[in-house]
């Protein structure tokens, strides 16, 4: 079998983003356009020879055939073994328990994560390390540097076997080990959660409906809560993966999970919903009539995570990223523990959980998880929750009226506003920057602003610092709103706007966010000129 060395020149725009390379998936089949990106990284890494990699994806559209121009690359680039996904499948927690269960040097997940999928659509990959978790910064750069000077990749001239097939064959020199995606993931969640009482709970005629969303969520689901913990059939709905995730958009919030939404608002809504997105770390909690914000459900999981057996020795400290309300803070210090607040994405977490620094972490964009892996786990929120509810035997409303009622209530909203002319967004964000020292005392739709700064990191645990991590403008009266851009869009600039209240008074604890929270929405669109700057009045996703 022949390895091909392929002449290439490099393609300008391979800098990875909040979370590994998200592109169109057309641009990702360019000629060589996935060939340079994963060359890079195994360049960028230190070279690949003789080492073991785990690989999967979320099954999106291209999914398999990536799989199959990695493991060729792979084999021509010396990897001693790679460890697959059955049909190319893994969820982005699962790889990241794999990496670590195998002590592997890393992984590749193929995933656009909860950006919708198909050849018209979003593809991705990222890079995790050995730890499990996605690259630092630092490797990061060193796999976009190397984008900018590849001249070559290495292939090998033959296709590999079927992903279908479990068990191990060789590609060339190298052994291509093809697992089953659920069962070490299942193993482990055994582990973490009191199986019994959450059976006891669906013996007991407990009702949940978990939405996979078409995602790669589905066969995990369906193992762990309908056979495992023996929820009825149809617990799980929109279970099986589908390349464009049934034409949706898998990301779990109120807008994109409306068929969730509809079931837990509806006449006899079940005790319990949940869904996941693309690749499987993203969660939504939801209870009848009652749904859960992503920064309250870590602030609630901060402090009654020690009901589950694997937490039971209490946690180490919580980590959110910055624009995450400041409800877990409130819970860490009552509980005496150590709170950490980073800049937003997965890879920031890394660091604190490898040094024992935190136990649990989350953001609000629907990710939380804990030192299991290094990723955030979607199902492993739900079945913490599971665990919670089944120790209390309280319902989702009473257990978040009762932690308002104790810590006081953060009210939070993101709006994001899609699709913005790039320039406009950069120039809204400067222009915010700019000012932000004379911000301070002048008034906003009747609103006074008492602080104003621009976020920059100094990681505790390696030193590194990184700047330019999202404008924060704080208000008089406890608001605050903070505006960034996203890092994983793939069409223009998304600004997402992040606003939050807290508010303390026992009466008022049980209103709609936007209505709580109008004072700071009107400061935040005039202050930064959204209206005026982008010519939009409303934003296009509220969650
Ligand atoms: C978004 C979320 C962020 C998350 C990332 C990857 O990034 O805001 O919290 O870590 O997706 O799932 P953004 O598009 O804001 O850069
Ligand atoms: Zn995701």
């Amino acid at each position: 079998m022949t390895v091909q060395t392929i002449a290439t020149t490099p393609i300008a725009d391979q800098k990875p983003g909040t979370s590994g390379l998200r592109k169109k998936t057309r641009v990702f089949m360019q000629p060589a356009y996935l060939q340079n990106y994963v060359q890079a990284i195994f360049d960028g890494i230190g070279g690949v020879a003789g080492k073991t990699l785990v690989i999967g994806g979320d099954g999106r559209y291209y999914n398999d055939s990536a799989i199959g121009i990695i493991l060729r690359m792979a084999a021509a680039n010396g990897v001693a073994r790679c460890i697959v996904g059955q049909h190319g499948l893994l969820s982005t927690p699962a790889a990241s328990h794999l990496i670590r269960k195998r002590c592997a040097d890393g992984g590749l997940i193929l995933s656009a994560s909860h950006n919708p999928g198909g050849v018209d659509a979003d593809f991705g990959l990222k890079y995790n390390g050995p730890n499990g978790g996605p690259a630092t910064e630092a490797v990061t750069a060193q796999i976009f540097a190397r984008t900018l000077d590849i001249a070559s990749y290495r292939i090998l001239g033959a296709e590999p076997g079927s992903l279908a097939d479990l068990g191990e064959s060789r590609l060339g020199e190298m052994a291509v080990e093809i697992v089953d995606p659920v069962a070490d993931y299942a193993m482990l969640m055994e582990e973490l959660f009191d199986f019994d009482a959450i059976s006891g709970l669906f013996n007991g005629g407990f009702r949940m409906c978990f939405d996979a969303m078409h995602a790669v969520t589905g066969p995990y689901a369906r193992e762990i809560l309908e056979h495992r913990l023996g929820a009825p059939a149809g617990t799980v709905i929109n279970g099986i993966p589908s390349p464009d995730f049934g034409g949706g958009h898998p990301d779990p919030n109120p807008v994109w999970a409306k068929t969730l939404m509809d079931i837990m608002h509806g006449p006899n809504a079940p005790d319990f919903g949940a869904a996941s997105d693309g690749d499987g770390d993203r969660n939504m909690i939801v209870g009848a009539h009652c749904y859960v914000s992503p920064s309250d459900s870590l602030a609630l999981l901060t402090d009654l995570a020690h009901l589950a057996p694997g937490y039971s020795g209490g946690l180490a400290g919580v980590a959110r990223s910055m624009p995450t309300s400041s409800a877990a803070d409130r819970v860490a210090e009552a509980k005496g523990i150590a709170h950490f607040e980073t800049p937003t994405g997965w890879k920031f977490f890394g660091n604190l959980l490898d040094a024992g620094k935190v136990t649990i972490c989350g953001e609000e964009s629907a990710g939380t998880g804990s030192d299991h892996v290094r990723e955030k786990d979607g199902l492993w929120a739900v079945l913490l929750w599971l665990n919670i509810l089944a120790a209390t035997g309280k319902s989702v409303a009473q257990l978040m009226a009762e932690h308002w009622e104790r810590y006081g209530r953060n009210y939070y909203s993101r709006h994001d506003y899609e699709s913005v002319d790039i320039t406009v967004a950069n120039a809204l964000i400067d222009n915010l920057r700019t000012r932000l020292k004379r911000l301070p005392g002048q008034v906003f739709a009747g609103v006074t602003i008492s602080g104003a700064d621009e976020f920059s990191y100094d990681d505790p645990v390696d030193g590194s610092i990184s700047t330019g991590q999202g404008i924060r403008i704080y208000f008089e009266g406890g608001g605050r709103a903070v505006f960034r851009l996203s890092g994983t869009g793939t069409e223009g600039a998304t600004l997402r706007v992040y606003l939050e209240r807290l508010e303390t008074d026992p009466v008022a604890l049980a209103q709609d966010p936007q209505v709580a929270l109008a004072s700071i929405i009107a400061a935040a669109d005039t202050v930064a000129e959204i209206a005026n700057r982008t010519g939009r009045t409303t934003p296009d996703v509220i969650t």
